[in-house]
């Protein structure tokens, strides 16, 4: 029995001459959460749609495991796959109230009728929504309906949960919230895809990164991998207290001499032109080191040692959504030039 649960294979959508999405290969299996990211007409949304039966591939297919452990073609299965959940765009919502509609889509995926009620007040309790159950939707804020479109991807309880930016529109706590739920999820070995802009909320959730530009993958890994790929890797570490000005030029200096082994040695100017960098704001230093475990131990060694006098630190870490940024612009930058070179040839 496989553990995938969906496959990609050779998946093409074509747009007249436009290709949205270019000879996909992807495997998700079950229990992984995996965040499909890429520039705004990338093709995030068009792969989505071709997984929820919306579009239909110019070529290639699409494999899902339905609860048998087969892996089926999407287009051989005729009813409903109710093991899947899909929010795509902004839910266009009619003249009901949230229970209305919510109990409308319970039904429409066969969800227990005597267990719709329950589920409608738990999930919109979960989501700060429960005195507006009898409240028509149109009444709604846009961060309100996002939250009814993602009520609405789950209120089945589907293992395979399909999000394209559920973060759009929702406040920062509403945020933290979809995060919770979607560990809450995770451990109940739901299969997740989602798709977003939001590098900082997939950093936090995904097991896996799927880079798309262009209409095609060019990366697909754990942010763990794709970051051994990343040609600079840096260093956050806080201080107690600010450097006063006069001691700064002299410190960057002792800085830069103490640590030079561990520094990274062929660091692109594009990104900073010396390898060690004092914020005053955040009272926080930045080195941009040569990646290796070893060093980074060597570089809080030294920086707890060798400056003691100087400046005591606070923090020390590798900052996870900088790092996402980082792969996420080199690798597009790198893909974007390939594409530009093959043009000309
Ligand atoms: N129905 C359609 N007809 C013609 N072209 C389309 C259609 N839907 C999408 N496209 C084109 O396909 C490409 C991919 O669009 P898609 O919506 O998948 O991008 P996306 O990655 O979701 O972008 P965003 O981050 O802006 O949401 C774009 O160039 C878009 O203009
Ligand atoms: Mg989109």
């Amino acid at each position: 029995m496989s553990s995938i649960v969906i496959k990609l294979e050779n998946l093409t959508k074509k747009f007249r001459n436009l290709t949205a999405v270019n000879n996909v290969n992807l495997e998700v299996h079950k229990g992984e959460t995996v965040g499909l990211v890429g520039p705004n007409g990338a093709g995030k949304t068009t792969t989505i749609k071709l997984i929820a039966k919306l579009l239909r591939p110019t070529s290639g297919r699409i494999l899902i495991n339905t609860n048998h452990g087969v892996l089926q073609d999407l287009s051989e299965i005729s009813r409903t796959i109710t093991q899947m959940g899909f929010l795509i765009d902004i839910p266009a919502f009619y003249d009901m109230t949230a229970y209305q509609l919510l109990k409308f889509y319970a039904k429409l995926q066969n969800y227990p009728k005597d267990k719709i009620d329950n589920r409608i007040n738990e999930l919109l309790d979960l989501f700060k929504l429960l005195e507006w159950k009898n409240e028509k939707v149109k009444t709604f804020s846009k961060g309100m309906r996002q939250k009814l479109g993602i009520i609405q991807a789950i209120i089945h309880e589907p293992e395979i949960i399909i999000l394209d930016e559920p973060q759009t529109g929702l406040d920062p706590k509403a945020r933290i919230n979809i995060r919770k739920y979607i560990r809450e999820l995770q451990k109940q070995g739901k299969t997740i895809f989602v798709a977003s802009h939001m590098l900082y909320e997939i950093s936090e959730v995904c097991d896996k990164i799927a880079l798309i530009n262009y209409g095609s993958i060019i990366a697909f890994d754990t942010i763990d991998n794709l970051e051994i790929g990343l040609k600079t890797k840096e260093l956050n570490c806080q201080l107690l207290d600010p450097i006063p000005l006069g001691n700064l030029g002299f410190l960057v200096d002792k800085l830069i001499e103490k640590l030079e082994p561990f520094l990274d040695q062929n660091l692109d100017p594009n990104i900073s032109k010396i390898p060690v960098i004092y914020n005053a704001k955040n009272q926080g230093i930045k080195i941009f080191y040569d990646g290796t475990k070893n060093s980074r131990g060597q570089i809080l060694k030294t920086l707890v040692k060798e400056f003691e006098s100087d400046f005591t630190v606070i923090s020390f870490t590798q900052p996870k959504t900088s790092q996402l940024e980082r792969i996420y612009s080199q690798l597009i930058t790198e893909n974007n030039t390939q594409i530009k070179t093959n043009k000309r040839r």
